[in-house]
């Protein structure tokens, strides 16, 4: 039975019932709503609104209704939503002390407490999700310090980094995403229960009590506001695009990384997928969904932002629709970090075909025109010399490496012996040690930076 029917002589029209109900999708927050439910209870028979009695009979059947709602089928039930289930299974199982549970209280500050509830629990599992995928990435920049490779701009090879400060950059992206993720469960902080349908209550509550059981650190301080902020939602989602976003670039450089044409790494087995037809293929899957999922996540921010772009205060019926987004998108990034950092830290990196490749590309000709400059040749004129240098030995196959000093002092006479030693890759590597440079040590001290980081926010 709907929890309006006195107000209405007919029954609702059956599509019309589907059409409205949330409870095949919001069922999920039944842990949430029977943990607000105890809060509110407790408070109120605090303040004398309904009795002890009362409340431990509450308490009591909403801890068994918890156990029974782990069974699947009640998501189909005919309730209208998770809150009326809930409402109605306990009043069905305590009587009247059920029926009481709702005094001060609307589904609309009770949907609005539920989602903030879950979406903070969510969160903190995100953030523990990239917390896992930083530490794999340091794990395997400490193992690549020394791996040389090269670095692209235009996805053209251009300088000399090594494999570790190559994914130390994403690392700092998912810190970053860490702080946003910690910066939005700030701004979560505010308890909407109590604010009642849109005008608060005249029973006296005391919603400083609930905020505190619940959590939080106060009530928000406006019950309109209260009951149709979705700011946070909206904000989150917003996070999980931007993770979505890095996971992307960092599964197209996977992609690009096992492609025949790169064998920069290997895909471990369990994590990469045959071919129907082709049986020399091995397919990187996972790093291909991560990056087409990213659009889904992209699509719940915009389907978010289009919902609550046009509703009057208070509370709408089109707020239902934020769930199955910010769900899908808690889901999706949930299952994109957790599947990517597995895949990622099972590959194989092929360092001396990271070494192999930096050597063809001329990814030493900025350290080449930095000789020069060094010995006092003006930089515009050394980078002019080096460019007719490049050109020169793309037209006679060789490389800077392979040029006799005849043949450099053709080009300047600045040129001397020690040229052959400026442009070892490892030198160019090795030289660039300014603070968030490639060299080894410089990376030793990002990484060491990036472990104090994990330690603080785990301790
Ligand atoms: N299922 C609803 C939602 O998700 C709960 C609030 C319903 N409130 C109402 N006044 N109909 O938004």
């Amino acid at each position: 039975m709907k929890l309006w029917t006195g107000r209405f002589k007919k029954a609702i029209d059956k599509k019309t019932d589907d059409y409205n109900s949330s409870l095949p999708f919001d069922i999920r927050l039944y842990n949430e709503d029977i943990e607000g439910s105890v809060a509110h209870a407790g408070m109120l028979a605090k303040q004398g609104i309904i009795s002890e009695k009362d409340l431990n009979d509450i308490i009591s059947g909403l801890s068994k209704i918890k156990e029974e709602l782990k069974d699947p089928k009640y998501a189909s039930d005919e309730a209208e939503d998770v809150h009326s289930l809930v409402e109605g299974m306990l009043t069905e199982m305590i009587g009247d002390a059920g029926k009481r549970l709702h005094t001060a209280r609307s589904r609309n500050d009770q949907v609005a407490l539920d989602l903030k509830l879950n979406l903070r629990k969510e969160a903190n599992e995100v953030r523990d999700l990239l917390t896992s995928l930083v530490a794999a990435i340091v794990k395997t920049a400490k193992e690549n310090t020394d791996t040389v490779m090269s670095g692209y701009t235009h996805l053209q090879k251009a300088q000399p980094v090594t494999f570790a400060h190559h994914v130390m950059a994403y690392a700092q992206m998912f810190k970053r995403d860490i702080t946003r993720i910690d910066d939005c469960i700030e701004r979560m902080s505010e308890c909407p229960l109590g604010a009642g349908a849109l005008a608060s209550t005249t029973h006296p509550i005391d919603r400083f009590e609930t905020a505190k059981a619940l959590g939080f650190k106060a009530p928000m301080a406006n019950s309109m506001d209260a009951v149709s902020d979705r700011d946070y939602v909206i904000e989150l989602t917003s996070c999980f695009s931007i993770i979505m976003m890095h996971l992307s670039r960092f599964s197209e450089e996977i992609i690009l990384w096992c492609s025949g044409e790169f064998r920069y790494i290997e895909l471990d087995d369990g994590f990469s997928t045959g071919s129907s037809i082709m049986p020399q293929k091995k397919n990187p899957d996972i790093a291909e969904l991560c990056r087409g999922k990213t659009g889904r996540v992209y699509g719940d921010l915009m389907a978010l932002l289009t919902v609550m772009k046009g509703i009057p205060l208070a509370y709408n019926k089109d707020m239902q629709e934020d769930k199955e987004s910010v769900f899908d998108a808690v889901d999706t990034v949930k299952m994109s970090l957790s599947v990517f950092t597995d895949m990622f830290a099972t590959m194989k990196v092929n360092k001396e075909e990271m070494r192999k490749k930096a050597a063809d590309g001329f990814i030493n000709a900025t350290d080449c025109a930095d000789y020069l400059a060094k010995k006092g040749v003006p930089f515009r004129d050394a980078y002019r010399a080096v460019g007719e240098l490049v050109r020169y030995s793309i037209d006679n196959g060789k490389n800077l490496e392979s040029l006799t000093i005849e043949e450099y002092k053709g080009f300047s006479p600045v040129f001397e012996e020690d040229i052959y030693d400026a442009i070892s890759l490892e030198r160019c590597v090795n030289g660039r040690r300014v603070y968030g440079g490639p060299a080894g040590e410089a990376v030793a001290i990002q990484i060491e930076e990036m472990e104090k980081f994990l330690g603080s926010i785990n301790g």
